[in-house]
């Protein structure tokens, strides 16, 4: 076994090390951009001085791409690329009666009452469970004082209780560290999406680029003090539900399920009014992944496929995720926590890797990891860390099989 052993050492090293030059980093003053006061959609800007010249669209492999992680079902033609996402608005629509979008509306075990209107405006996130979390600082609820009409409040997308939804990301229970990290990564050029289709990565950006050095500490320290709890039901199947994307999201459009996996993770809304309407942060998802992928995720998760020959070790095709992300998958130091995240994220993650658009100083180690695997252990992988319990006491691992014909 001596051979792996000293793998692992050198791991084990070589991450300290890093860590221990990003814990020095991360107590740098940041420097926040500088933005005009802006009127228009966020334009996505160009990546700034110094950093390194974008991946060519020549160079990503579009015709691999694991496309339901980014919620698209074809791939992008050259040169195409996100519209800017729409300013915050707290207007009324015309598809809908100015009674229906203004009386008050309720959920499920909350004491509070929000308008429809209340709950689509991005510059003030309404709470329906204050009790769950500590008060959410100015940027959490309003976002980036620096983008003052089209500030958004970071809550919007990644909820309250910083459990996020399967197009945007989960930033509760991370390591304030690591989310200072991912900021300036975001800020510099080094994270964004391989997909150029993706809208809300480019926003995520210019909330990046807007962020006061206050402002991120803030974030940062908030995001990190929650709890992870399990979000995502995973269930083995061969059929879906019939589905339409609306916004990058996946939203069943049948009760039953005709139609064939196909190799994909879908994931959608455990119940979608409560999540598309009312944005319940209760209210979870559920994916659906093929069957047999959680068993062989879990073995190249936990060895990264090596196995013991008589005496010889075959090496495996990845290194373990345990090894760097702790035997649990909850994280160590500032290395993220996996388990229980959504699915569809940690593919778009992978992939965001391997095609070289998340390259920020520690990611060579996950650049290595994620070298020689396939699209199927993408999904395999994800599925398997999907079921792993966030947290001591949530239940053990869960996953359903579909019953009747899957
Ligand atoms: C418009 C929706 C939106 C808003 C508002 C938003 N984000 Fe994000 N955030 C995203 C998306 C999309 C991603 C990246 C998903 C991806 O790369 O696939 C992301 C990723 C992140 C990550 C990385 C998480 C990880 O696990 O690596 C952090 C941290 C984060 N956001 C913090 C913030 C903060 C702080 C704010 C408020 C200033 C904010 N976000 C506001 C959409 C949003
Ligand atoms: C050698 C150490 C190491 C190994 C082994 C490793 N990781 Fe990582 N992983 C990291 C580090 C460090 C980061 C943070 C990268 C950054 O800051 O951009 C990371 C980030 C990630 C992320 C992004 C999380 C987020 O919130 O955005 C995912 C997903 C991930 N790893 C999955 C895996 C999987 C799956 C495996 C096994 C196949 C694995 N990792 C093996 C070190 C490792």
């Amino acid at each position: 076994m001596r051979p792996v052993g000293t793998l692992v050492v050198a791991l084990v090293c070589f991450v300290l090390g890093a860590l221990a030059q990003r814990s020095y980093d991360t107590h740098r003053p940041t420097q926040p951009s500088s933005v005009a006061q802006p009127s228009a959609p966020i334009e996505p800007s160009p990546p700034p001085a110094g950093a390194p010249a974008p991946v060519p669209f020549t160079a990503i492999q579009f015709d691999r791409e694991p496309l339901w992680a980014y919620g698209f079902d074809r791939p992008p033609q050259p040169g195409e690329r996100a519209a800017p996402q729409a300013p915050p608005s707290d207007a009324l629509r015309t598809d809908q009666s100015a009674e229906e979008q203004t009386r008050p509306q309720r959920i499920p075990g909350s004491r509070a009452a929000f308008s429809l209107l209340q709950i689509r405006d991005a510059q003030h996130v309404v709470d329906w469970f204050p009790e769950d979390h500590p008060p959410m600082p100015d940027v959490i609820d309003h976002g980036p004082a620096r983008l003052g009409a089209l500030r958004r409040g970071c809550a919007q997308c990644h909820l309250p209780n910083g459990k996020g939804r399967p197009e945007n990301a989960q930033p509760a229970g991370l390591a304030a560290a690591y989310i200072v990290r991912q900021i300036q990564d975001f800020r510099g050029g080094l994270r964004y999406s391989a997909d150029p289709r993706k809208p809300n990565t480019n926003t995520m950006i210019e909330l990046a680029r807007a962020m006061s050095a206050a402002e991120l500490r803030a974030a940062a320290d908030y995001f990190s003090s929650l709890r992870f709890t399990p979000w995502v039901r995973v269930v083995e199947t061969d059929l879906v539900p019939k589905t339409r994307i609306d916004g990058n999201l996946f939203l069943p459009v049948e009760q039953g399920r005709t139609e064939p996996i196909a190799g994909r993770i879908i994931e959608v809304p455990e119940d979608q009014e409560q999540s598309e309407t009312y944005r319940n942060p209760h209210s979870g998802f559920v994916a659906y992944v093929p069957v047999g992928s959680v068993a062989k995720g879990r073995d190249l998760v936990t060895t990264g496929g090596m196995r013991v020959s008589g005496d010889h070790i075959v090496p495996g095709k990845t290194t373990a995720c345990v090894t760097c992300h702790g035997s649990d998958l909850r994280g160590v130091g500032d290395v993220p926590p996996l388990a229980g995240r959504s699915p569809s994220y940690t593919v778009r993650q992978l992939w965001d890797f391997q095609q070289g658009t998340r390259r920020g100083e520690l990611s060579a180690l996950m650049r290595m990891v994620v070298a020689n695997l396939t699209d199927e252990d993408l999904v395999d992988i994800a599925a398997y860390i999907a079921t792993c319990p966030p947290a001591a006491e949530a239940a053990a691992t869960r996953v359903e099989r579909a019953a009747g014909p899957n």
